[in-house]
């Protein structure tokens, strides 16, 4: 009997201990994330580790669609770490690991539709089989995306761009159609996001066009829209 009480709690203290090691070095991961986001200018990191997000959660479709909607009125407040790792995810993150399918269909699966974050550091390419973030150009270019002042006073600027590298076997017609078309979903996963989580964005088709292509190097396609997104003032 005292060797099974023995045994009993040294399991149960095994658990805790257990757990509490997890806890700590789950807050330590967070934490790094955070910090490798705060102070990207001071260590020059090239690639940020989003990780698995949480992909449960949110407002149920319906909920989500009836409250989907543009608003301008974007607070400049900057928006955590996880929230931005789970908006990429939500605009066209994989979501079916085995095939890297994702969360938007594309023409022919041929996932042309990239986007880059125009953040305060600098401008981030999304990598989403990698689920990184990939420094394309350091600094403060959100002003240069859009002639309209609240688009570059959000604190994450989304552009969506066609990488017709990835379309060769389209005719030039076929290029534009179905990249357009490929686009609008990854649009309205960004606007059901953001009904979702309470942010505000709009779509803005009013984007510098040659300025961004320039700013990212864009050699082969098109800038398409853009999508600045914060908090709802
Ligand atoms: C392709 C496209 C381009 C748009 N471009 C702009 C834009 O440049 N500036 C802007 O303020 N709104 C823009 N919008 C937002 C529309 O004005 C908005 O969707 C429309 O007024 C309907 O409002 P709702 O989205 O709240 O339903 C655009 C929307 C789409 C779909």
């Amino acid at each position: 009997m005292k060797r099974y009480v023995l045994t009993l709690m040294v399991v149960f203290v095994g658990i805790g201990l257990y757990a509490q090691v997890q806890e700590t070095a789950n807050a330590i991961e967070t934490q790094s994330k955070t910090m490798a986001f705060d102070n990207i200018n001071k260590t020059n990191e090239l690639i940020i580790e989003l990780g698995d997000v949480e992909t449960s959660g949110g407002l149920p479709l319906m909920e989500a669609l009836r409250e989907r909607k543009s608003n301008r009125n974007i607070s400049p407040s900057e928006i955590d770490f996880q929230l931005l790792a789970k908006l990429l995810w939500a605009a066209c993150g994989v979501n079916r690991p085995a095939e890297n399918k994702k969360t938007v269909p594309s023409a022919r699966n041929v996932q042309e539709i990239e986007i880059y974050a125009f953040m305060e550091n600098g401008i981030w390419h999304y990598n989403p089989i990698a689920k990184q973030l990939h420094l394309t150009k350091a600094g403060d270019h959100r002003k240069s995306v859009s002639r309209l002042e609240f688009v570059g006073a959000a604190p994450v600027v989304l552009v969506l761009v066609a990488n017709y590298d990835k379309m060769k076997d389209f005719s030039a017609e076929d290029k534009v159609f179905y990249s357009s078309i490929d686009c609008g979903y990854v649009g309205q996963n960004i606007y059901l996001f953001a009904a979702s989580e309470n942010l505000a964005t709009v779509t803005i088709g009013q984007v510098n066009r040659e300025a961004v292509a320039k700013l990212i190097g864009l050699k082969n396609g098109k800038v398409m829209i853009a999508h600045p997104i914060g908090y709802a003032k």
